[in-house]
């Protein structure tokens, strides 16, 4: 049996960022665990994933989230293990995924959680197994319409699921041009993620160096980012080109997230399709996507890239450094190791 802790801390939101989110806009609460009710289980979070819409959820701005209200428990994708008594197939000691937050014990219904197998690694199941994979593959097949030979440009390239998008891409025999904010991140998209070409938008010639990359025109622009380093793009694409608005990281990091830029002028020039994409309108795909995506992680074919912060105490400055680009690939925050 696995002791069960007598008390669980948990950040809720204090104050909204203006920007960037830091230690004082959140504040810890410390409860006791007190028995489940009849049916819920108890669950020691292993370890969180961080990601931008949280950031967005912090600030009140007309969005299609719900913003977090002031005292509210940060949410977020998490692992854990089973520690109350065996309900239905939920024993103590399993593995399980499910949106349970910021916090060190959570209590969820068993239809809130998934039971994780043991054929990948742990955090697989909050990288290509979870959202960031999900969003990537779902994109990709119901609108991205990969071919071969065609150009595809991916924003945050070496973010979570940009990666993935780097990766189908590179699966589906495009030309795939990444663009990320440091040469090491372009580095990784390059050697690990298979990428064509990786330009980092901080280069001063950056610009030309898209355009040298993509002498085609950009058929498929897989947008996370917005903002002038989309518009950059919007300058090279192809005739009949897809833009897939997959989010909008900029302006949300931005004191002002209700504001974006777009050059509708090569838009319109080009003839191009703006597609933009929620997972969260699909959840009928999700199980199908997961079946193909583990499919390609048992053939090797996707690689995960993590960044690991330790402690529960450094989740807002792990979500800050996540934001403002520190971190390679998935922020997993890790709470405690798993039990037996
Ligand atoms: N539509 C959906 O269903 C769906 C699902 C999941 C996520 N999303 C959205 O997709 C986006 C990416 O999510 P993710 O979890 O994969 O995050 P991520 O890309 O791993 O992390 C954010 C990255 O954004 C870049 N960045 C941050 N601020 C920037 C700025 N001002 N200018 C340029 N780049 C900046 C940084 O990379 P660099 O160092 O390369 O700049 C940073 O690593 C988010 O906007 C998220 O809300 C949408």
């Amino acid at each position: 049996m696995i002791n069960i802790p007598s008390h669980n801390r948990r950040f809720v939101l204090k104050t909204r960022p203006t920007d960037l989110p830091s230690n004082e806009n959140f504040r810890i609460e410390t409860l006791p665990v007190s028995r489940p009710k009849d049916g819920h289980l108890l669950v020691r979070v292993l370890s969180v994933a961080l990601s931008p819409w949280q950031n967005q959820r912090l600030k009140d701005f007309k969005n299609y989230t719900k913003p977090f209200e002031i005292g509210e428990l940060i949410d977020c994708d998490v692992i854990g293990q089973i520690i109350s008594e065996e309900t239905g197939d939920f024993s103590p000691g399993k593995l399980v995924t499910g949106r349970l937050g910021w916090q060190e014990i959570a209590e969820a219904s068993p239809e809130d959680l998934q039971l994780v197998s043991n054929d990948f690694e742990e955090t697989m199941w909050l990288t290509a197994l979870s959202s960031p994979g999900l969003t990537a593959y779902c994109a990709m097949d119901l609108f991205g319409r990969p071919m071969p030979g065609q150009t595809l440009v991916v924003t945050s390239a070496a973010g979570s699921v940009g990666s993935f998008a780097i990766q189908l891409g590179v699966m589906a025999g495009m030309h795939v041009i990444g663009i990320a904010g440091t040469e090491e991140k372009c580095n990784v998209v390059e050697d690990t993620l298979g990428a064509n070409k990786c330009l980092n938008y901080n280069d001063p010639s950056f610009s030309e160096k898209l355009a040298s990359a993509c002498p085609e025109g950009v058929d498929l622009f897989f947008d996370t980012l917005g903002a002038n380093i989309a518009d950059t793009v919007f300058d090279n694409l192809a005739k009949y080109a897809t833009v897939l608005v997959v989010g909008r990281t900029n302006s949300n990091n931005s004191e002002t997230p209700h504001l974006d830029y777009v050059n509708m002028r090569q838009l319109w020039a080009k003839e191009a399709q703006i597609q933009c994409f929620s997972r969260y309108s699909y959840p009928e795909r999700w199980s199908f996507a997961r079946e193909k995506m583990m499919k390609l992680c048992r053939h090797g074919k996707l690689k995960e890239i993590k960044t690991t912060a330790i402690g529960f105490e450094n989740t807002p400055m792990a979500l800050r450094d996540m934001l403002s680009g520190k971190a390679l690939g998935k922020m997993i925050v890790k709470y405690s190791e798993a039990i037996g």
